[in-house]
C-alpha cells in the first residue's frame, strides 16, 4: 500500500486529500483494499454507486455494450442514447435531454441554456441567481455558480453573471432579481456543504416567482437524483417542477456521464449551440439504462426512503447516547450529522481503521450517501462502528 501512495505522490497533481487506503475491488456495499481488508462503503463514490459495487446487471450491460460498440461520436444516431433519454423523459417533468460526461459539464450546459433563453425570451438577460453554500462544479462557470468563496478565490476573477442569495430566503431572491436575471439555479438539498435541505414551501414559492418573472428554474439534482432521497428526483418531494434538471453521479451507476434535462420552454438549443465528443456515448448510456432499469426493477427508490428513515432513526439513537453528535438531518439516503467539536476528520479516520468509509464535508459535519441497496442489518453494523469510533475520539 505504502508503495502505491509513494508512486502516486511522484506523478499525480495533489488536488485530492485522499484517505490512506488503496481500494481494488467491490461488491454490494463493501470494498476491499490492496491488502485484502474489507470496508463497508457508506459514501458510494460520493453518491455515485447507487446500485452498490459491481451489480451484476450493470456489469453485464457494460460488458455486452463493450463487445458491440464503445464509441462512435454524435455525428450518428445511437440507440442506447435514445433509449436512456426516453427513460429520463418518462420519469421526469422534462421533455428533452442532452448528455455530457460529468456534473460540472451538465451544469455548464444548463447555464448556456439559461443564457440563450435570456437572449431569446427575456431581452438579453444572462444572470443566474444561485444559493449561498451551493456546489455546482469545478469548471470556471460552475465555480462562479458555486456560492463558496473558498473554491473561487485562487482562480479569480470569476466569469460574470452569477449572484448568490441565502437558501430558503424568498425576499432575498426577489430583491436580487433584476432585468438581467435569466434563471435561478438551486440544489433541492445542498450535498457538498453538508446536506442542507431547501424548504419545500420555498421551492414552490421560487417556482411561482420564476413563472411571474419569466425566469427559468434549474435544479441541480446531480447528488439528489436517481432515487437517492426516496423519490426518483428530489424535486418530487416539493411538487415544484423545474424547467431544467442536471444529473450526473448515480445516473450510470459509476460510469462517467452527465445529463441536462429541459422542458419544451427551456430547450432552446439549436444545431451548433452545444456539443460533446464523448457525451452520451454508447458505453455510458448502456450503463445508464441498466442503472435506471435496475432501480425500477428492485424498487430502490422506495427502498432508499425506508432504509434512509431507518438510518436517521439509528443515528438519532446514537445522538441520544453520544453527546458529541448534535444534529442529524437528511432525506432518503442522503444524510448528515454534526459534531459538537472540530473532530469530523478524526472520526473519518477512526471509522476507516474499523472498516467503515464515511466522509466529512466540514470540520464538524459527516455526510453519508450509501448505495441505495443498503439493508437495515448493514445500517446496524455501520452505526455500531460509528459508536465505537466516537467513543475512541
Ligand atoms: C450538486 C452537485 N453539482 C455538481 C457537482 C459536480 O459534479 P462533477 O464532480 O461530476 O463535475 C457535484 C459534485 O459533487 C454536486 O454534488
Amino acid at each position: 500500500m505504502a508503495d502505491w501512495i509513494e508512486r502516486e505522490r511522484r506523478v499525480f497533481m495533489h488536488v485530492f486529500k485522499r484517505q490512506p487506503v488503496v481500494l481494488v475491488r467491490g461488491e454490494g456495499v463493501r470494498v476491499w483494499d490492496a491488502e485484502g481488508r474489507v470496508y463497508m462503503d457508506l459514501l458510494a463514490g460520493i453518491a455515485v454507486n447507487v446500485l452498490g459495487h459491481c451489480h451484476p446487471a450493470l456489469r453485464d450491460a457494460i460488458c455486452t455494450q463493450a463487445g458491440q460498440l464503445v464509441h462512435t461520436s454524435n455525428l450518428y444516431y445511437l440507440t442506447p442514447q435514445i433509449e436512456l433519454a426516453e427513460r429520463l423523459v418518462a420519469r421526469s417533468c422534462c421533455d428533452k435531454v442532452f448528455f455530457a460526461n460529468s456534473g460540472a459539464e451538465a451544469n455548464e450546459g444548463a447555464i448556456k441554456l439559461a443564457r440563450k433563453y435570456g437572449k431569446l425570451r427575456r431581452d438579453g438577460a444572462y444572470e443566474v441567481i444561485g444559493a449561498v453554500d451551493a456546489f455546482h462544479g469545478r469548471t470556471l462557470a460552475t465555480l462562479a455558480a458555486t456560492g463558496q468563496p473558498k473554491y473561487q478565490a485562487p482562480f479569480a476573477p470569476m466569469p460574470a453573471g452569477f449572484k448568490h442569495v441565502p437558501l430558503n430566503d424568498l425576499p432575498a431572491l426577489k430583491a436580487a432579481t433584476t432585468a438581467e436575471t435569466a434563471a435561478v439555479l438551486l440544489e433541492p438539498i445542498q450535498g457538498e456543504s453538508g446536506v442542507h435541505l431547501a424548504d419545500f414551501d420555498y421551492l414552490r414559492d421560487v417556482r411561482a416567482w420564476c413563472d411571474e418573472q419569466n425566469l427559468l428554474l434549474m435544479f441541480d439534482e446531480i447528488q439528489t437524483g436517481m432515487g437517492r432521497t426516496g423519490r426518483f428526483f428530489a424535486y418530487e418531494h416539493s411538487g415544484a417542477e423545474p424547467d431544467i434538471i442536471t444529473l450526473a453521479k448515480g445516473l450510470a451507476g459509476g460510469v462517467p456521464i452527465g445529463a441536462i434535462l429541459a422542458n419544451e420552454r427551456a430547450a432552446v438549443f439549436e444545431p451548433g449551440d452545444h456539443g460533446s465528443t464523448f457525451g452520451g456515448n454508447p458505453l455510458a448510456c448502456a450503463a445508464g439504462i441498466a442503472t435506471v432499469d435496475t432501480i425500477q426493477r428492485e424498487g430502490l427508490v422506495e427502498h432508499a426512503a425506508q432504509v434512509g428513515a431507518y438510518l436517521r432513526e439509528q443515528l438519532e439513537g446514537l445522538r441520544a447516547r453520544q453527546p458529541l453528535v448534535t444534529t442529524v438531518r437528511g432525506l432518503g439516503l442522503l444524510v448528515a450529522f454534526d459534531l459538537a467539536r472540530d473532530v469530523a476528520a478524526e472520526l473519518v479516520a477512526q471509522c476507516l481503521q474499523r472498516g467503515l468509509l464515511i466522509n466529512n464535508t466540514g470540520p464538524r459535519t459527516i455526510r453519508l450517501a450509501p448505495p441505495l441497496v443498503l439493508r437495515e442489518a448493514e445500517v446496524d453494523e455501520a452505526v455500531g462502528i460509528l459508536n465505537e469510533a466516537l467513543v475512541a475520539l
